[in-house]
C-alpha cells in the first residue's frame, strides 16, 4: 500500500517540516490531513529558509503534487501568499473543497477569547479554534460553499448571525454580510483552479503505483482527544487523523513514522513535566533556534521525555522513529532524559491519565553517555526502530540509521 504517514510524537515542532521534506523526494505526492495555518513547517534547502502553514511540505520538489485535504481549515491569505511565493501550483496543488475556510471573524474570534481569558491557551491566534467549532456546529464555509452565490448568500446566514452574536459581545464591530461576501468572492476566483476532489486524486494515485506522504501538522500531546485538554488544539494530528482528513480507510497506512526531538519544545501554555526553567533550558533554546515558526515566540523547552514517547507510539501505531535535532543535544553535551515518572508516590511509565495529576508529575532521569546510547533505549521501550536521525537543519543533514 502507498501511503506512509508522519505525525509528531510531542508538542508540535518536532522538525515534521524537514522529515517531510527529506522524504518526499522518494515519493510522489504530500497530503496534509488536518490542522490549519496554526503550523509552521520549516525547511532549509537550496541554501534557502522555507517556512510552511498550509502547503504540503514536500511541493519544493519539482515533481512532487501537494494535496490538502477536508480535515485541513484554510486561511484564504495565508493560503494566497504561500502559493504566491512560490510560483504556478496549478497542475500540482489540489485542494479539497469540503476543507473549511478561516474567515476573518474566526482569527478576530480567537484574539478576542485568548486576550480576555484569565487562563489562556495560548493559541496562535490564527481562528483555528473558532473554524473548527464552527466545523462541528455545522456552520462552517467551506470552499465547496463559495463558488454559487445564490446557494452562500443563503447559506451563509446561520454562520453570520451567530458569529455576530459573539464578536458583538465583546462589544467589538463585525463587519457587514456583504464585505464578507465580496471576500468570498475573491477568493473563490482565486482557489478555483486548484479544488479538486481529493478522494478521487488519491485513488487514482494509489491505482499507477504512487508513493503518497501524509503530512501531520502539530503532535500526538496536541491531538484534541488524547493531548493535554484543554491545552490542546482542535484536531487530531494523531495517524488516525489521516484517515478522516483525506478519506482513506485506515488499512490502507501501512506505514506510520513518527517523528520526536531529542528533547521537548512545547509553545503555549499547560503541562510540561521535564521542562527546564533554568540554564540548560536557555541553551536548548538558542542553540536549538527553539523561536515559533508561526508567532515567533520562544519555546520551552526541556529534557526528552520517553514515557510521553512510549504512549505516543502506541495511539499512533508507530512503524519506524525520526529522531530530530540530535546536533542541539551534541552541543550542549548532555543526554538526559525522564524514563519514569513518580505521580504522587506512584511510579509510572507512561503519562498521566486524569488533568490534576499532570500537575503532580515529577519525571525521573536518567544520564546516558553519549545520544547513541540514549536513542537505544528509546527503541527499547518503544520497540520500534529509529531509522533516521537529523543532525542539522538542511536537507542532506540525516543520518540513516536503520534500513529506512
Ligand atoms: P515542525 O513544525 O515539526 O515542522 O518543526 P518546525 O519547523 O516548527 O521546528 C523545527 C525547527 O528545527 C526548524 O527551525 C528546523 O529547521 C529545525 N530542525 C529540524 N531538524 C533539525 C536538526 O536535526 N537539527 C537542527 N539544528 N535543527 C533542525
Ligand atoms: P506545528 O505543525 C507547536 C499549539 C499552540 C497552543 C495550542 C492551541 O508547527 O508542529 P491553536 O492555535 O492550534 O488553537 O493553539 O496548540 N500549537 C502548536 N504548537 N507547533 C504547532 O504546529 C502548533 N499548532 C498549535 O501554541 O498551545
Ligand atoms: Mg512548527
Amino acid at each position: 500500500m502507498p501511503y506512509t504517514c508522519i505525525v509528531g510524537l510531542q508538542w508540535g515542532d518536532e522538525g515534521k517540516g524537514k522529515v517531510i521534506d527529506f522524504l518526499a523526494k522518494e515519493h510522489d505526492a504530500v497530503a496534509r490531513f488536518q490542522g490549519g495555518a496554526n503550523a509552521g513547517h520549516t525547511v532549509y534547502a537550496n541554501g534557502k529558509r522555507y517556512s510552511f502553514h498550509l502547503l504540503p511540505s514536500g511541493i519544493l520538489w519539482d515533481d512532487v503534487i501537494g494535496i490538502i485535504g477536508p480535515g485541513v481549515v484554510i486561511d484564504p491569505d495565508v493560503l494566497i501568499k504561500e502559493i504566491e511565493s512560490l510560483g504556478d501550483l496549478k497542475g500540482r496543488l489540489f485542494i479539497d473543497p469540503r476543507a473549511h475556510i478561516v474567515m476573518p471573524y474566526h482569527k478576530l474570534q480567537d484574539f478576542l477569547f485568548e486576550s480576555s481569558s484569565k487562563k489562556p491557551i495560548g493559541t496562535t491566534k490564527r481562528g483555528i479554534g473558532p473554524a473548527n467549532r464552527d466545523r462541528y456546529a455545522r456552520i462552517g464555509i467551506r470552499i465547496g460553499d463559495i463558488f454559487n452565490e445564490d446557494y452562500l448568500n443563503e447559506y451563509i446566514t446561520r454562520a453570520y448571525d451567530f458569529n455576530r452574536r459573539i464578536v458583538k459581545s465583546y462589544s467589538h464591530e463585525f463587519p457587514e454580510l456583504r464585505e464578507i461576501l465580496e471576500y468570498l468572492r475573491n477568493f473563490a476566483e482565486y482557489v478555483k483552479d486548484y479544488v479538486a476532489d481529493v478522494v478521487v486524486l488519491l485513488e487514482e494515485l494509489e491505482k499507477s503505483g504512487a508513493r503518497i506522504l501524509l503530512e501531520g501538522a502539530q503532535g500526538t500531546y496536541l491531538d484534541t482527544n488524547f493531548g493535554t485538554y484543554p491545552y490542546v488544539t482542535s484536531s487530531h494530528p494523531i495517524a488516525g487523523g489521516a484517515s478522516t482528513g483525506l478519506g482513506i480507510a485506515p488499512w490502507k497506512i501501512k506505514r506510520v513514522i513518527g517523528v520526536f526531538k531529542a528533547y521537548t519544545t512545547r509553545v503555549g501554555e499547560g503541562p510540561f513535566p521535564t521542562e527546564e526553567i533554568s540554564e540548560v533550558g536557555d541553551m536548548l533554546k538558542e542553540i536549538g533556534g527553539e523561536y515559533g515558526t508561526t508567532t515567533g515566540r520562544p519555546r520551552r523547552c526541556g529534557w526528552l521525555d520517553i514515557p510521553l514517547i512510549k504512549y505516543a507510539v502506541i495511539i499512533n501505531g508507530c512503524t519506524d522513529l525520526f529522531v530530530t535535532k540530535v546536533d542541539v543535544l551534541e552541543r550542549v553535551g548532555v543526554y538526559k532524559a525522564a524514563v519514569g515518572y513518580n505521580i504522587n508516590g506512584r511510579y509510572s511509565e507512561l503519562p498521566p491519565l486524569y488533568p490534576y495529576e499532570w500537575e503532580m508529575v515529577e519525571p525521573l532521569y536518567k544520564d546516558f553517555p553519549n545520544w547513541e546510547n540514549m536513542l537505544e533505549y528509546v527503541e527499547k521501550t518503544t520497540r520500534t526502530e529509529i531509522i533516521f536521525v537529523s543532525v542539522g537543519k538542511e536537507r542532506e543533514k540525516v543520518i540513516e540509521r536503520k534500513g529506512g
